[in-house]
């Protein structure tokens, strides 16, 4: 029985190959650029993009289980032909968010696709991955600094380990069709906490230099980040500053419910990374 795992080079993506091939699954790996994927021994690495279906076509023989790394517009086309190769489970990387953003790029066009195959399908929807925070790095390396507005902002960052060791736990094990699981990591933290975990985690001091929103949203608009994301995440922000949710325990408890493992704690995932922050 292979899997095939695509965005397999990605973050999630190659956390997922290597819990697959740890407990001794043949893992077939899409990615667009075959020759620069670096992916374990035993890994059978194919070429296809997810933006031309038909291009997927050969990597699908022969294969009962995918993960689908999520591209909106062709997910439809993309499950037909899957379906048509024999592929009968299909774990979905989606988003918590996903019920915010009905464009046809979006989560839940691939969501809704998947479900009218009438393969089994499972949604995983990870909340905002740690290592969104790799963004902080060029600073932290140049000025052990973290410059950003919303400093008491609060989320709640997951391990992109532990999103794919959902990922493959759903993929390996019966039970889970028809389900969506909703996780995030153990903790909620603002975002000061995190810039210092960081700072923990490589031993140094990294400071937090709060800056104003309205400069802070000019500046990235400037840095070319789209106007609508820019005033989305901005107003997420603002609104967790001035009222900070609390740890969500249900999404906390979906990683050790699932794996039989802890959430991975922020701390965790800075001491992962530290090397990329110094
Ligand atoms: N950031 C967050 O807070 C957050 C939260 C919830 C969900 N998510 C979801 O998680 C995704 C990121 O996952 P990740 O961190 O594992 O990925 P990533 O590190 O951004 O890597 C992207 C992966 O997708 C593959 N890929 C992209 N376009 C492709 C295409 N057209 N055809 C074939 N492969 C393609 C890439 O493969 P090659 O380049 O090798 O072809 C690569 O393996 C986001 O895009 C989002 O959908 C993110």
């Amino acid at each position: 029985m292979t899997i095939l795992v695509t965005g397999a080079t990605g973050m999630v993506g190659r956390h997922v190959v290597a819990e697959l091939v740890k407990t001794g699954h043949r893992v077939r790996a899409l990615t667009r650029t075959p020759s620069a994927a670096s992916l374990p021994d035993g890994v059978e690495v194919v070429g296809g993009d997810l933006t031309d279906p038909p291009s997927l076509e050969p990597s699908l023989n022969g294969v009962e289980k995918m993960y689908l790394f999520p591209v909106g517009r062709t997910a439809r086309e993309l499950v037909t032909v899957a379906k048509r190769a024999g592929v009968r489970r299909i774990v979905v990387l989606s988003g918590a968010l996903a019920d915010t953003d009905d464009s046809e790029d979006g989560y839940l066009a691939v969501e809704r696709a998947v479900e009218d195959s009438g393969l089994e399908w499972t949604h995983v929807r990870p909340g905002e991955f740690a290592a969104n925070w790799l963004d902080w790095a060029p600073s932290i390396k140049e000025g052990r600094v973290v410059r950003r507005p919303y400093g008491a902002a609060v989320t709640q960052p997951t391990h992109e380990a532990d999103v794919a060791a959902v990922a493959a736990t759903v993929l390996i094990e019966d039970g889970h069709a028809g389900r969506t699981y909703t996780l995030a990591g153990p903790e909620a933290l603002t975002t000061v906490a995190q810039v210092h975990a960081i700072g923990t985690a490589i031993g140094a001091t990294v400071r937090f230099e709060e800056l104003d929103p309205a400069a802070a949203r000019a500046e990235w608009i400037g840095n070319g980040y789209p106007e609508k994301f820019v005033d989305w995440i901005f107003t997420m922000w603002a609104e967790s500053a001035r009222d900070p949710a609390p740890t969500n325990q249900e999404w906390a408890g979906i990683v050790p419910r699932l794996t039989g493992r802890p959430a991975r704690t922020f701390a965790q995932w800075a001491t992962d990374h530290a090397a990329e922050f110094l």
